[in-house]
C-alpha cells in the first residue's frame, strides 16, 4: 500500500492503496464517486471515462499511481467545469462590449456560449 495524493473535482484527497489499483476502483470504492462506471474493464466501452488534465481517459485501465497530482474530473465535477467555461466566454463578451471591439467577434463568442449551453447541464445529451 502507498499513500497517494489525488485531486478530484477540485478537491484534494489522500488514499492508501496499491499503486497498480485501477483509478476506477479508487474513485468508486475509496472516494464514493459513482459517476464513472464499470462496463467492459478493457478500455472499450467508455463507461469509466473521466477527464485527466482535461483529456478523456479510461479509468478502468489506468493505474492510480499514474494520475497522482493531476486534475481528475468525474461526471460529478462536470457542472463546475461547465460553469467555468461559460463564465469565461461571458466575460469575453462583456470585455468585448466594454472595449468596443469589432462587432464581427460577437457572433463567434455567442456561438461558443450556445455550444457550451448545448453540452452543459440541462442541454444536449447531458440532460
Ligand atoms: S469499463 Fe469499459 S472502457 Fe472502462
Amino acid at each position: 500500500m502507498s499513500k497517494l495524493a489525488l485531486k478530484v473535482n477540485g478537491k484534494s484527497h489522500t488514499v492508501d492503496v496499491e499503486p497498480s489499483t485501477p483509478l476506477l476502483y479508487v474513485l468508486r470504492n475509496d472516494l464514493g464517486l459513482h459517476g464513472p462506471r464499470f462496463g467492459c474493464g478493457l478500455a472499450q466501452c467508455g463507461a469509466c471515462s473521466v477527464l485527466l488534465d482535461g483529456k478523456e481517459i479510461r479509468s478502468c485501465v489506468t493505474p492510480v499511481a499514474a494520475v497522482s497530482g493531476k486534475a481528475i474530473t468525474t461526471l460529478e465535477g462536470m457542472p463546475a467545469l461547465y460553469a467555468k467555461a461559460r463564465g469565461t466566454f461571458e466575460q469575453a463578451l462583456r470585455l468585448a462590449e466594454e472595449a468596443g471591439i469589432d462587432e464581427r467577434f460577437r457572433p463567434f463568442i455567442e456561438r461558443r456560449l450556445e455550444s457550451i449551453d448545448e453540452l452543459g447541464p440541462g442541454g444536449g445529451s447531458a440532460a
